[in-house]
């Protein structure tokens, strides 16, 4: 497994090549042009911080992006003494950085309101709106309301599906689709009034997560896109080779992170048994590592249709680490206990030996604190790992060093780019992090039998997106009709064998609600299609397997039944 996501996270380096795929890649003339235009528009933002604002928004892990670059690029302008000029929005607001919300993604206009908000009063704005499959309607509704206000907005769509791949269907409640949005956005392209920057970077490893591949390539492109612009903003001179000098040190962290494969994988063979077992996976991180657990965490829940209490992410100093504008969440709930302290107090005492705690930290990190709190967990599980980032000359303290079985240890070469090297650095170190978490979250969740094939099959469905994957995944394993797979997702959800004229003509956002609080409904409807039963007793026949994927292996092979899987189109993130 670790080997194919290895391989899977290459493709976002992977040069364009016409013979193939007629695809833009992310090193194509094309997209390094829109880059530099994209930079110039930020830069003029840069120099006016007063009247000006660049907006970074998302759903879900994208949002979380969102959050983490805003902060890193406020932080780049600090340094040098100037104010900040980046903001943040994620569907569903900061209860969403740090739980799963995937409601608000469905309402353009809940995203108009908030894009409203964070610019009001201002005269010129760069807006970059994340929507990994081009398809979330939260970000079509500020897309459409900056084309509407051109004379302030610059809009920038950034996706990984080509446009004609973008969501079709009208968007519930609104005037358009995803799909003609992105249309009018390529149009102005020309004009550089707007812009769509949408590399493809190869299918997701678990069709449409793209929490993984889309997630990093977004980072990837958006920083080296903001690190561009600042240094033009310093009056050097930029040139492709620059741009490609940044490209490269990511494509570099690639190569370094997995030539821990081997470790990776024990990790990965770790969380999966603590999850077979019914145990937890907790990750711990320091700085803005605690960030990425935090993120990698929060969306096992929608992908795997897991309990937050599965897998949790923790950052060492809560949210005055994270820098979310609404502060300090805790008092919301338990599942917004993020800091490392809280999880001292509200997990570790009935913490057990079916439990893996991972420790992601770097050699400049309090390591006191890495530590004391090393030795806290030891005394509840044997079953801990640690992630760790040293520069070269760095090396890690042996009172560390024996506390663990096994270190995934990364040594980074020093980087002599003035005063972005450290950032650089810093941003290849979350990458890396990402990459071994998503991993490691993703493997453990496919021994856990959350997988089958490359088909996620027991998610959470929260949201239309979601609702319209649940009926192409029943028609990719059963090869019946999207009508019928439609109807026997509607029976599984309400949990009847008769679908009234009020289901039947209640619009998606009505399933919806009605399915987000509800378990297994994806997999009860797979076991219902393949054995053409009732979905009483398809949720039965599932009990009776250890796994969801052995209920659904042993539908497929139900003597009797017809083996046929149609091909149905996908979009790229999607395959
Ligand atoms: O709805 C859940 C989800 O698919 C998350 O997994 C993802 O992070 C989010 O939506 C945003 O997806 P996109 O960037 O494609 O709009």
């Amino acid at each position: 497994m670790v080997q194919l996501l290895r391989d899977c996270d290459a493709e976002i380096f992977q040069e364009e090549d016409p013979t193939l795929v007629n695809y833009k890649r992310l090193y194509s003339e094309t997209v390094l042009r829109t880059v530099f235009d994209i930079a110039k528009k930020v830069q003029e933002v840069l120099k006016d911080s007063e009247d000006g604002l660049i907006v970074l928004s998302g759903c879900g892990s994208s949002g979380r992006l969102a959050l983490l670059l805003a902060n890193s690029f406020n932080k780049l302008l600090k340094g040098l003494h100037r104010s900040p000029s980046y903001t943040y929005i994620i569907s569903g607001g900061d209860k969403a950085l740090v739980t799963s919300q995937e409601a608000p993604e469905d309402s353009p206009s809940l995203g108009v309101a908030e894009l409203e908000k964070v610019s009001e009063g201002k005269k010129k704005v760069v807006y970059f709106g994340i929507s990994c499959g081009l398809s979330a309607p939260f970000v079509a509704g500020q897309l459409d309301y900056c084309l509407n206000n051109l004379d302030i907005f610059v809009p920038v769509l950034v996706g990984f599906n080509p446009v004609s791949m973008a969501r079709q269907e009208r968007i519930e409640g609104w005037h358009s689709s995803f799909f003609q949005v992105a249309e009018r956005m390529q149009k102005l392209q020309e004009a550089q009034k707007a812009f769509v920057l949408n590399p493809a970077v190869g299918p997701e490893g678990i069709c449409g997560s793209s929490r993984m591949k889309g997630g990093s390539a977004t980072k990837i492109l958006l920083e080296t896109l903001f690190l561009v612009a600042h240094k033009a903003d310093s009056n050097v001179d930029i040139s492709e080779k620059c741009l490609l000098e940044i490209l490269r040190t990511y494509e570099r962290a690639h190569k370094v992170t997995y030539s821990q494969s081997k470790k990776i994988a024990a990790l990965v063979k770790q969380a999966g048994t603590s999850l077979q077992k019914k145990g937890h996976l907790y990750i711990l991180g320091w700085g803005t590592l605690g960030l990425m657990a935090i993120m990698d965490a929060v969306e096992c829940i929608p992908t795997y249709g897991t309990d937050y209490r599965d897998v949790r992410g923790f950052i060492s100093t809560g949210y005055s680490g994270m820098q979310n504008k609404e502060g300090d969440l805790t008092s919301l709930g338990p599942e917004f206990a993020i800091s490392h302290e809280d999880f001292v107090k509200s997990v570790l005492p009935s913490m057990t030996e079916t439990d893996t705690v991972v420790f992601n930290f770097t050699l400049d990190d309090d390591l006191a604190s890495v530590e004391k709190l090393t030795l806290q967990v030891k005394e509840k599980t044997s079953n801990l790992q640690a992630i760790s980032h040293a520069t070269a000359g760095q090396y890690l303290p042996a009172t560390i060093k024996k506390l663990f079985p096994s270190i995934i240890s990364i040594t980074w070469p020093i980087l002599f780019l003035e005063y972005e090297g450290a950032f650089i650095q810093n941003f290849q170190r979350e990458l890396s992090t990402k990459w071994v978490l998503n991993t490691v979250t993703t493997g453990a969740h496919v021994l856990k039998g959350k997988v089958f094939r490359n088909y996620m099959v027991d998610f959470r469905v929260s949201n239309t997106k979601l609702f319209t994957r649940a009926v192409t995944v029943l028609q990719r394993l059963s090869g019946q009709s999207q009508t019928r797979c439609e109807e026997t997702l509607l029976r599984s959800i309400y949990g009847t064998e008769v679908l009234s004229d009020e289901i039947r003509d209640a619009e998606t956002s009505k399933h919806v609600e009605e399915a987000s609080t509800k378990e297994q409904v994806v997999s009860t409807a797979i076991v219902s299609l393949l054995r053409n039963c009732a979905v009483h007793e398809a949720r039965a026949r599932l009990e009776t397997y250890p796994t969801i994927r052995a209920a659904v292996e042993a539908s497929l092979n139900a003597i009797g039944r017809k083996r046929s899987v149609i091909n149905i189109e996908m979009r790229s993130t999607d395959t």
